[in-house]
């Protein structure tokens, strides 16, 4: 019986993965309730992953809606080992403009309210898991590598900044979250990596920059926008996916 190892969370603009050779979907239900979409079982570069829409296929979960404790519970569930979750973000620094990827190591969790641990009940004890550097180092570094081989220029560093939304945030939010240490923001990095430490998986971002954060780029943030400088990231993304993959054998 082959174990599957490698997980793909598919963001915003990413709800097929170019070159993935699918076998087959399945519906898998777990303790927490359904995952956003069904498992979708494939190969990419000859290498076996699981692909999971993060919000839904098609769109149509937002951010706070999303079941993360079902999402990484179903991936453990199937075998994956490795997970890359792929998000669209917004960039808060300079550098970080449209179409930029980051591969962030650390983060700051602002959002509330969601479904966030599998330690609730039944307990045997507590438990408090580790989680100094949130993403896999090891992980991470194959990512950094994987791009250089694609020839994918990604930033090496960054801390992404979960927020609630759905809405954006305030100017004023993005200031204080720069002072905080961000140069990433998005909506559903978190309660997703604290999960995924939680079950022991190791969990890395790939971090695509839909647009400039609140007040850091001309006027108003519109959707349009965000999926127009999503599509050639995503691209990118897929590149990327197909060399990490190809490099595991
Ligand atoms: N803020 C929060 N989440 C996001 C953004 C943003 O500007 N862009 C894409 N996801």
């Amino acid at each position: 019986l082959a174990m599957t190892c490698w997980g793909v969370i598919g963001g915003s603009g990413l709800q097929e993965i170019d070159g993935l050779v699918v076998d087959r979907a399945e519906r898998v239900e777990t303790p927490f309730g359904s995952p956003s979409s069904e498992l979708v079982f494939g190969q990419l570069n000859g290498v076996e992953v699981v692909f999971l829409p993060r919000h839904g296929h098609p769109h149509t979960i937002p951010p706070h809606k999303v079941n993360y404790r079902a999402n990484i519970w179903a991936l453990k569930q199937v075998g994956v080992d490795f997970i890359v979750a792929v998000a669209a973000v917004g960039g808060i620094h300079q550098n970080t403009g449209p179409g930029v990827i980051v591969i962030p190591e650390q983060l700051i969790d602002y959002s509330y309210g969601r479904a966030h641990t599998f330690f609730e009940d039944n307990l045997d004890a507590v438990t408090h898991i580790d989680f100094s550097n949130p993403y896999e180092e090891t992980l991470r570094q194959s990512i950094l590598l994987a791009a250089k081989e694609a020839s994918v220029p990604v930033l090496a560093s960054g801390c992404y900044g979960v927020t609630q939304g759905p809405r954006l945030e305030t100017a004023k939010e993005i200031d204080r979250m720069e002072q905080d240490g961000c140069s990433l923001v998005g909506m559903t990095g978190m309660p997703e990596a604290g999960l995924a430490r939680e079950l022991g998986l190791a969990y890395a971002s790939v971090s695509v920059v839909a647009n400039y954060a609140a007040g850091r780029g001309d006027g108003e943030i519109t959707m349009a926008e965000i999926e127009v400088n999503l599509v050639g990231g995503m691209a990118q993304v897929c590149l990327l996916l197909g060399a990490l993959l190809g490099s595991s054998q």
